[in-house]
C-alpha cells in the first residue's frame, strides 16, 4: 500500500477521483505534484480507475509519485472504474475523467453521470469531447438538479480557458465564432508548404510527434473538428448540433501542387471551423478554406489552434493555443477542479 497523503492544516482539502491514467491522467498527476501548495486548496488523490493497468483506492490518498510508476500494490485493487466510483463514494468531491472515449460518449459518459448520482454526488470534470458534444444538455441538467458542476474546458484546445473567458464575460452574448481546432490537419498543411512535402509523408511527421493518432481518419476528415465545433455549439449557443450532421471536408485529396498554387495566389489552406447564431438557430461548418496572409487565422502554424469570438458588446477576441502539451490539458482540468470547488463567482454558461 501506498503511504496515505496528508493534506496540510487549515487548508480546504479536495477528494478527488481519477478516471484515465494514461497521457492526460500522468500529467495532472505530475502538475499535482508540481504544484503542490499553490492553489487555495489541497488535492487527495483517493482513486485511480484505468483500462487495463489496474484500479486502485486509497480514502487516505494515494502517493502520486508512485502511482506514477505502477498502480500496482498502491492501493485497494477494484476491477474497473465503476466499482472505484462505488467504492469512493462519500469521500470524493469530484471525479476527472480523461479516458479515451468513443464516438457515442461512451463509456466516459456513463462515468460522469455516475459521479452525479454519488451520494452525496460528486463534481464531473472531463478532457474528452464525445460526451459534452452528444449530451452537454442533460449532463448539464443532471449536474444542476444535484447541486454540482459539468466542466470540460480542456475538451476543447487543450485546455487554454475559452468556457472561463466567457463565464467571466458576464451579459456578453456571443454571436459568431471562428477558428482552428485540429492540430493534426493543422500541422499536416503547414508542414505540407514549409518541406515541400506529400500529405501522407506530413501525416507521418504528426504521428512521430505525437500529435497525430495511429489512425488519423478523425482528423484529416474533419470529425474531430466537428465533435470540438459541437461541443462550443452547446456551452456558447445552447444548440445541441449533432457532430455526424455538421458538414465536414476532408484534407485527404490536398495535393502539394494545391498547396502551392494556393500560396502563388498569396494564400493559405486552413481547416477553418465556424458557427453563427441566428434567430436560435446554430450554422455550423469544418471547411477547407484559402485564407490570405492577413487573415488572422493565416498564421496560426503547426500544431496550435486558435478560436476568435465575434461579440455583440466587444470587438473580436481571439484565443490561440501555441503548440499545447498534455501539461496544458491537465491544467484546463485543474482549473475546472477550481471553478467546481470555489466558483467563478460569475455562474453562467
Ligand atoms: N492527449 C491530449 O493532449 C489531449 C488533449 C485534450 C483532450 N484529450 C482527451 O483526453 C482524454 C484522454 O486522452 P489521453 O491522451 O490521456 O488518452 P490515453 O493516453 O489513451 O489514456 C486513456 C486512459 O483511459 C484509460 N481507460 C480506457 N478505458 C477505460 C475504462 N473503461 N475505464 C477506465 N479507464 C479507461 C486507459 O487505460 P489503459 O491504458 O489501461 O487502457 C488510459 O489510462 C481523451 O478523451 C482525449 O480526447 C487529450
Amino acid at each position: 500500500m501506498g503511504d496515505a497523503v496528508p493534506c496540510v492544516p487549515c487548508v480546504p482539502c479536495v477528494r478527488i477521483a481519477l478516471v484515465g491514467f494514461g497521457n492526460v491522467g500522468q500529467a495532472l498527476a505530475r502538475l499535482l505534484l508540481a504544484k503542490h501548495g499553490s492553489f487555495q486548496f489541497e488535492v487527495k488523490v483517493v482513486g485511480i480507475a484505468t483500462g487495463s493497468h489496474g484500479t486502485v483506492v486509497n480514502l487516505e490518498g494515494l502517493d502520486l509519485e508512485r502511482c506514477l510508476t505502477t498502480l500496482e500494490g498502491q492501493g485497494t485493487s477494484l476491477p474497473d472504474a465503476e466499482a472505484m466510483l462505488r467504492h469512493v463514494e462519500g469521500h470524493c468531491d469530484a471525479v476527472l475523467e480523461a479516458m479515451n472515449a468513443a464516438a457515442d460518449g461512451q463509456p466516459a459518459l456513463s462515468i460522469l453521470e455516475q459521479a452525479f448520482m454519488m451520494e452525496p454526488p460528486a463534481h464531473a470534470i472531463t478532457a474528452s469531447k464525445a460526451p459534452v458534444a452528444l449530451a452537454y444538455q442533460r449532463l448539464k441538467a443532471f449536474a444542476l438538479k444535484r447541486g454540482r458542476r459539468f466542466l470540460f474546458e480542456s475538451s476543447v484546445m487543450d485546455g487554454v480557458p475559452i468556457f472561463s473567458l466567457l463565464r467571466q464575460l458576464p451579459g456578453v452574448k456571443v454571436k459568431r465564432f471562428v477558428g482552428v481546432l485540429n492540430s493534426t490537419t493543422n500541422l499536416v498543411l503547414t508542414r505540407m508548404r514549409r518541406e515541400n512535402c506529400s500529405l501522407w509523408d506530413a501525416v507521418a511527421f504528426a504521428q512521430q510527434e505525437g500529435i497525430a493518432e495511429r489512425d488519423p481518419s478523425d482528423d484529416l476528415d474533419g470529425k474531430d473538428a466537428a465533435t470540438k465545433l459541437a461541443v462550443l455549439s452547446a456551452a456558447i449557443f445552447g444548440c445541441q448540433v449533432n457532430p455526424a450532421e455538421i458538414p465536414a471536408d476532408s484534407i485527404r485529396n490536398v495535393t502539394l501542387e494545391q498547396v502551392h498554387d494556393v500560396a502563388a495566389r498569396g494564400h493559405t489552406l486552413k481547416v477553418v471551423c465556424e458557427a453563427t447564431l441566428a434567430e436560435g438557430h446554430v450554422e455550423t461548418s469544418v471547411l477547407l478554406k484559402e485564407l490570405p496572409w492577413q487573415h488572422p487565422l493565416a498564421n496560426l502554424d503547426g500544431a496550435s489552434a486558435a478560436l476568435t469570438f465575434e461579440t455583440d458588446v466587444m470587438g473580436p477576441i481571439t484565443v490561440t493555443s501555441t503548440d499545447p502539451t498534455t501539461m496544458d490539458t491537465a491544467y484546463g482540468m485543474l482549473q475546472d477542479l477550481q471553478v467546481a470547488m470555489l466558483g467563478d463567482g460569475c455562474g453562467g454558461r
